[in-house]
């Protein structure tokens, strides 16, 4: 079968589960954790059929796992490429996945930004990911300047296919599309624009992938809020949303969650 055809026929395929990933980057203090526990309580009453995450900081982690929550899996927000050793200050993805969390954030365009990682690293970590039996939540997005110039498919189909390892398990990847000028900023791309740049994430990891690329999720993430992620949620190629700012409060992220269902 030709790539045309597969990719053809992949995006006839079934539908990928939809996740929705709360993003609490450097925020949140043993109080929060009550968020955990509201949003836990409230799902285990409707039990939606897709996944729920909250990636909280490090120092949270273990006291967010404790709390043993029934629906919402937990997760980091970054880890190291190495599984242990001298790196003062960082985590590794065993360290996660033995504390309870299920996910890891790797590429986030912030880490990118501010510390300078590159899509070899990144590449690096999510490989680390999958190794500790973590599912990577792998990072991708253009700038404003890049998306001006209309580099927006070149410059995210060139970070999805250097910052995906090569021998990654297509069940265990998630990617999430995030231009970095829509995250924290209540802009967001039209409609046509996150489809266009969805298809073209689809078709490069059904390119990488085969057939299994079609059903690697394909999150969008940027200023996702309860009052636009019905609309975006529906859109071709997006299977759940990587959401910050308003993954904070559980009566916001509810909302976001029972808009997709
Ligand atoms: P935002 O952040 O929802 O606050 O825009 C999204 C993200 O950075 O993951």
């Amino acid at each position: 079968m030709t790539k045309k055809a597969a990719a053809a026929k992949s995006s006839a395929a079934k539908k990928p589960k939809m996740l929705i990933a709360g993003n609490w980057k450097m925020n949140g203090l043993r109080r929060d954790l009550s968020q955990i526990t509201q949003l836990d309580r409230q799902l285990n009453r409707s039990r939606p059929a897709l996944d729920i995450a909250i990636c909280p900081p490090a120092t949270l982690l273990g006291a967010a796992a404790a709390l043993t929550p029934k629906i919402v899996k937990l997760g980091g927000q970054d880890c190291h490429p190495q599984m242990a050793g001298a790196h003062t200050g960082d985590i590794s993805a065993e360290m996660i996945k033995n504390i309870g969390g299920r996910y890891v954030i790797v590429g986030h365009s912030e880490r990118r930004q501010d510390h300078g990682e590159s899509n070899a690293l990144v590449a690096a970590k999510a490989e680390a990911a999958l190794k500790a039996g973590l599912v990577a939540i792998i990072c991708v997005g253009e700038t404003l300047s890049e998306r001006t110039k209309k580099q927006t498919l070149r410059v995210i189909g060139r970070q999805l296919q250097q910052s995906i390892p090569d021998r990654a398990e297509p069940g265990r990847i998630v990617v999430a599309y995030e231009p970095v000028w829509a995250i924290g900023s209540g802009l967001t791309p039209t409609h046509g624009e996150i489809e266009q740049a969805h298809g073209h994430l689809r078709k490069g990891l059904v390119e990488k992938f085969g057939p299994k690329g079609a059903a690697i999720r394909l999150l969008y993430g940027g200023s996702v809020k309860p009052d636009n992620a019905a609309e975006i949620l529906k859109l071709t190629n997006v299977n759940g949303a990587l959401v910050g700012g308003a993954s904070l409060k559980a009566s916001d992220f509810i909302k976001i969650i029972k808009s997709a269902v």
